[in-house]
């Protein structure tokens, strides 16, 4: 009986008569809402939630600023038009930035920012000197101002840096305007440069941790992909035993048939028409068929772009991976494939539909592998509004314990070179990232089944 084996490091230790079987622990891969974050990193731009919360921050402000302009018109003072003003415009433009800075881009978000930042130390001073200037709250609250910009702006540095270069503007203005002393003027400056310089470097460490997050984010993505095109390469490679015979086939009876009319063009005339076109005819089928193998080969090792349209036509998708692994199981296997008509479109992309149905159709191959009656069937049904497909064979079913970790890496009873134990766990992350579900049994009346269902496109 076949034992799971774990050792240290999750390696193969097969024990006496024992099928080589290991189990390591399952790697985490990075799904839809990774790569969403990675792409927004790359861009520089923080994730969709931060702006959401970032937006939140000035609509707040904005509505601090309603409420002391309510304050005003219910307890009217003289002068208080100019006042009022300035924070109705205080609070557009806090508005209006926060609104931009959800545009998708990293040039509307910084200029949100910055355009908040500046627009607030001219308002903000500005009120100052309607409301008692040096001497009003709310002057002595202006230095504070980089400070407040750190809490929203974050790893965008220059906008607080220009925040803290307007509230410099605006205080020497006021003091200018009241003709104060060049050491109180100082004083005011000291205070805005010290907020100013905090702000600064708490800004500058925090882009450097973001800078951090997103070289691992990228190396983390990078890796992901370099993993699934060695596993898509050495499918392809596990194919070609069988591409070399099925493209050696046509050519032996081509190059056959292109002898005979050779010779039939060069000397005494012994075919009749028919037959030379019959030759010709079988030539052109066999160049169709190396042709279709050669597409589909290609198809399969492609790159797809990230956000690739996740929507497949099954049928097409299990006829072009029946072509391909037919290509190493027809001699000794018969595939029966069951695809009702108007069957809907599931939601993944052809090339990892087609990545799921090679893996298991090898494994079954591999299954039947030196018996006369191998049998396959892929089914596909309607369920639950998506799509159900099955693969079924009539070999000796999961070795019962492969079967509880069948979908671990590295998990596998092949002998190495033969098998790495990736094609179910690859195939499970496919299903996995679409929100789809995947499960293996032993059938009661013998042989293995392993069956997906996908969500409708
Ligand atoms: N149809 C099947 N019948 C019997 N056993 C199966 C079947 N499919 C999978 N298995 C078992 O599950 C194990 C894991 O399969 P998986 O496809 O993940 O890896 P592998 O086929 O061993 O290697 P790889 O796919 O990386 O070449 C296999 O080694 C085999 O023991
Ligand atoms: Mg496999």
């Amino acid at each position: 009986m076949a034992q799971v084996n774990r050792d240290a490091e999750g390696l193969r230790s097969p024990g006496p008569g024992t099928p080589p079987v290991a189990v390591a622990p399952r790697v985490s891969l990075p799904g839809a809402a990774l790569e969403r974050a990675r792409l927004a990193l790359v861009r520089g731009e923080p994730s969709e939630a931060a702006k959401g919360e970032r937006q939140r921050l000035y609509r707040f402000a904005a509505l601090l600023i309603l409420v002391f302009a309510y304050r005003d018109f219910a307890v009217p003072w003289p002068g208080l038009l100019r006042p009022l003003i300035v924070r109705l415009v205080w609070c557009a433009a806090l508005l209006g930035c926060g609104e931009l800075l959800r545009r998708p881009g990293p040039v509307s978000y910084r200029a949100a920012v910055r355009i908040a930042g500046v627009a607030s130390a001219i308002c903000c001073g500005y009120l100052g000197i309607c409301v008692g200037g040096t001497r009003g709250f709310i002057t002595l609250w202006l230095p504070a101002l980089p400070l407040a910009a750190l809490v929203i702006a974050q790893e965008e540095w220059v906008g607080i840096v220009l925040t803290g270069l307007a509230v410099h503007v605006m205080l020497l203005v006021t003091c200018a305007g009241e003709g104060l002393p060049l050491a109180a003027v100082a004083g005011w400056q000291a205070n805005t440069a010290a907020s100013s310089l905090l702000a600064y470097f708490a800004s500058r460490e925090y882009g450097r941790r973001m800078a951090d997050e997103h070289d691992a984010l990228v190396r983390l993505g990078d890796s992901e992909q370099r993993r699934s095109r060695s596993e898509r390469l050495a499918t392809v490679g596990r194919l070609a035993g069988g591409v070399a015979h099925e493209i050696n086939n046509p050519l032996t009876f081509m190059k056959a048939n292109l002898e005979l009319l050779v010779e039939d063009l060069t000397g005494p005339r012994t075919l009749a028409d028919a037959e030379t076109r019959e030759m010709l005819d079988e030539v052109q089928g066999g160049v169709e068929r190396i042709r279709r193998i050669v597409a589909d080969l290609r198809v399969f090792a492609r790159e797809e772009a990230a956000d690739a349209v996740e929507s497949c036509d099954v049928r097409a998708a299990a006829d072009e991976s029946l072509r391909l692994a037919g290509v190493r199981m027809k001699s000794h296997v018969v595939v029966e494939l069951m695809v009702p008509p108007g069957c809907p479109a599931a939601r993944i992309t052809p090339r990892k539909l087609s990545h799921v149905l090679v893996n298991l159709l090898l494994n079954a191959s591999d299954a039947l592998e030196g018996r006369a009656d191998g049998k396959v069937w892929v089914r596909v049904t309607e369920e639950r509004g998506g799509v159900r497909v099955s693969v079924a064979d009539n070999g000796p079913g999961f070795p019962a314990d492969v079967l509880q970790h069948a979908f671990e890496p590295f998990v596998t009873s092949k002998e190495p070179g033969k098998g790495m134990g990736l094609g179910l766990a690859v195939s499970r992350e496919y299903v996995d990232q679409v929100g789809g579900s995947i499960t293996a049994k032993n059938r009661a009346e013998g042989g293995a089944e392993v069956a997906f269902w996908l969500r409708p496109a």
